[in-house]
């Protein structure tokens, strides 16, 4: 297990918030802060905001990345945006799979693999998420199910796609709740995936993978967290509007 091997990504999930004016304001609060980073630092906007978020970031450190994709390249599919879309304006990571997809949306683990699959073939970093919900943890089925969507997400992915894709560990009760796993549950399970990472591929391709952590993570608990082990960053809701709370994060993965 080598932390070196491996680049520390803090991204932040916008969800459903910011206009076009406000991602550029808030963009604007963000570049500053966070130039001297030691991380990769991206910004997953609403697909309204990717114009103005490219915009605002060029020239920065700061990569620009969507928050789902359609798993085909055009066609009769009202309401969804491709992947090609998206790299042809200059995005460059898409999330994948988030757990508001999954409940709201009818996300399975099969659309989500077919996401990821189109997400790679247009060239894109992929940000695909996993995680529990909390009667899952309470029967003590976590690792197993994590195990589950990772192995059916990254179907069809060759070892060598691995460096575009990250997965984040998201346990749905720690979204949005104020409720953070502690680090100790989050270093085991995201120890366990470079684990299935290992077994899927093998041990080198599991040492070079990016796991981060999302659900509460914030300004204070951020080091902690990324202190673990195997949690190589964090994928943030909630703190990544508040461009000093964010910035602070990056710090603390950057001092990792
Ligand atoms: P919060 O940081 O607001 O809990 O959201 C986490 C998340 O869902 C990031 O994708």
């Amino acid at each position: 297990m080598n932390k070196q091997l491996r680049k520390a990504v803090i991204a932040g999930n916008w969800k459903m918030n910011k206009n076009p004016e406000e991602t550029k304001t808030l963009l604007n609060e963000v570049l500053p802060l966070v130039k001297d980073a030691d991380c990769e630092v991206v910004a997953c906007v609403p697909f309204i905001d990717l114009m103005a978020a490219l915009d605002a970031a060029k020239g920065s450190n700061v990569k620009i990345g969507a928050q789902n994709c359609h798993w085909e390249k055009n066609g009769a599919f009202t309401g969804e945006i491709a992947a090609p879309m998206l790299t042809a304006v200059g995005v460059t990571h898409v999330i994948i799979g988030h757990s508001e997809r999954r409940t709201y949306f009818g996300e399975t683990d099969e659309t989500v693999n077919k996401r990821v699959r189109a997400a790679l073939d247009a060239g894109l970093t992929v940000i695909l998420c996993v995680g529990e919900a909390l009667e899952q943890r309470e029967q003590g089925i976590t690792e197993e199910l994590v195990a589950l969507q990772t192995k059916i997400a990254l179907q069809g992915v060759k070892e060598y796609e691995l460096s575009r894709v990250i997965i984040a560990y998201e346990p749905i009760w720690a979204i949005g709740t104020g409720r953070t796993a502690t680090s100790e549950q989050a270093g085991e399970v995201c120890g366990a995936i470079r684990g299935v990472i290992a077994r899927l591929y093998n041990q080198k391709a599991a040492d070079a993978f990016t796991i981060q952590y999302g659900g509460s993570m914030n300004a204070k608990n951020a080091a902690e967290l990324l202190a673990q082990p195997d949690v190589d960053g964090g994928l943030i809701g909630g703190a990544s509007l508040k461009a000093a709370d964010f910035a602070e994060i990056v710090r603390a993965a950057s001092q990792g």
